[in-house]
């Protein structure tokens, strides 16, 4: 497996303007490089102070660029050289001041020099501001960050929470890690821009007695990863998730839920309001006819105590035979044990939906790599062993290019 990192042979300007964020630029730099990108760091002279170039420097692997006259550049310009290198240019942290030259035009210091005079089809400029609620919430900084947004800026952030004044607000920096995702997420296709995805992910609960229960091995792993790999890819996400302990990806709205049903309640109302559903939950397919109030005890008989199993509401097939006015595009998933193409064809009938995804389970449940097989009217198409998150990026695509919207 050779997946390549996910900023591969990106070159980023990382730019550090004055504020106390700086101390998390340090981490980003680690992120970035860690991603696959290489960083070349320009800093103000207010950053300077907060952060030296020594540290940046060292964690860079590069020369940190501090000034416009910097004589060693052979031609003397190097906001001309950093600018044509870069496939983005990040300010991180963006002071209220810096976004007030950006939106002005103004050229004084080499990182807003170089901002200026980067060619504008080819190098975006990405700011993370950083400051006071206060100084964020003002409306000159309201004013400077719609007129760099409208001169081709993308504003990344700012988050909220406590802050180094120790007031509390909006004008956090996001974390090194948002940032990193939010990159990542900046260099994917827009395949799926407008359009809005339901996911269902993780395995369910089916409750025995208060303690106890049926569920399995699924991790959710893969249901995440289509749900930032189609918030990547610009739509509107919103992830029901079974019992799982993992993050959200950025920009997903989630809910969490327990067991089949409550997982039908939340996809049901909602599946109309989206364009496509994608079904990777591993849900169970049997639940106790009632769930004891209390714990079952041992009756010391040696007997195991009986209890009926009624069968849980089929999601994806509900989903698939809504109106045809009410309902999305819909993609299954088929976990099995062997004749994994057979399997997936025979669901894709029983099911009707226009695309299953068929995985070996055993050989996925738990594990980051995985390999699918999308089988659909047209035949089969092998996406090969891969991370699940290059996987989910390229099962995106290939929803994107089948998808048809419904009938208006
Ligand atoms: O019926 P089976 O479990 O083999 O089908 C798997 C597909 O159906 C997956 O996409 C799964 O998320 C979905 N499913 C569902 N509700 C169920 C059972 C499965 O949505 N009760």
């Amino acid at each position: 497996m050779s997946t390549p990192p996910d900023l591969h042979r990106k070159h980023i300007v990382l730019g550090l303007s004055g504020g106390i964020a700086c101390y998390k630029s340090a981490e980003l730099v680690r992120e970035l490089m860690r991603a696959g990108a290489g960083v070349q760091v320009v800093m103000t002279e207010a950053a300077t102070q907060f952060i030296t170039p020594v540290t940046m420097q060292a964690l860079s692997g590069r020369t940190v660029v501090l000034s416009q006259w910097d004589a060693r550049e052979p031609n003397n310009m190097a906001h001309i050289n950093l600018s044509r290198e870069a496939d983005a240019i990040l300010v991180a942290p963006a002071s209220a001041d810096f976004i007030a030259q950006i939106a002005q035009g103004r050229a004084d210091e080499l990182l807003s020099l170089l901002c200026l005079a980067r060619p504008l089809e080819r190098c975006p400029l990405l700011l993370a501001p950083a400051m006071n609620r206060e100084m964020w919430a003002h409306p000159a900084t309201q004013r400077n960050v719609a007129q760099a947004q409208a001169d081709g800026a993308i504003v990344l952030g700012p988050g909220a929470g406590d802050q180094a004044c120790g007031e509390t607000g909006d004008g956090r920096m996001l974390e090194a890690d948002e940032l990193r995702d939010e990159l990542i997420a900046f260099f994917q296709p827009r395949l799926l821009a407008g359009r809005s995805v339901l996911i269902t992910a993780g395995p369910t609960f089916e409750a025995i007695d208060p303690v106890r229960g049926i569920t399995n091995h699924s991790s959710g792993k893969m249901g995440f990863a289509v749900a930032r790999a189609a918030a990547e890819a610009g739509a509107r996400v919103t992830l029901v998730a079974g019992p799982v302990h993992l993050p959200t990806p950025r920009h997903v709205t989630r809910i969490d839920v327990t067991s089949a049903r409550q997982m039908h309640d939340a996809v049901l109302p909602r599946a109309p309001r989206h364009d496509i559903f994608v079904a990777t939950a591993a849900v169970a397919d049997w639940r106790p006819a009632s769930a004891g109030e209390q714990k079952l005890k041992k009756d010391g008989s040696g007997r195991p105590p009986a209890f009926e199993l009624v069968e849980n509401p089929d999601i994806l097939a509900t989903v698939a035979r809504l109106p045809a006015a009410d309902r999305p595009w819909c993609v299954g998933f088929a976990a099995e044990s062997h004749d994994l193409v057979r399997h997936a064809r025979e669901k894709l009938q029983r099911k009707g939906v226009p695309l299953v995804v068929g995985n070996l389970g055993p050989a996925t449940f738990g594990r980051d790599d995985n390999t699918l097989v999308l089988v659909d009217a047209a035949g089969e198409t092998e996406l090969p062993a891969a991370g699940k998150l290059a996987l989910a990026r390229d099962l995106v695509r290939e929803i994107a290019a089948r998808y048809t919207p419904r009938p208006a």
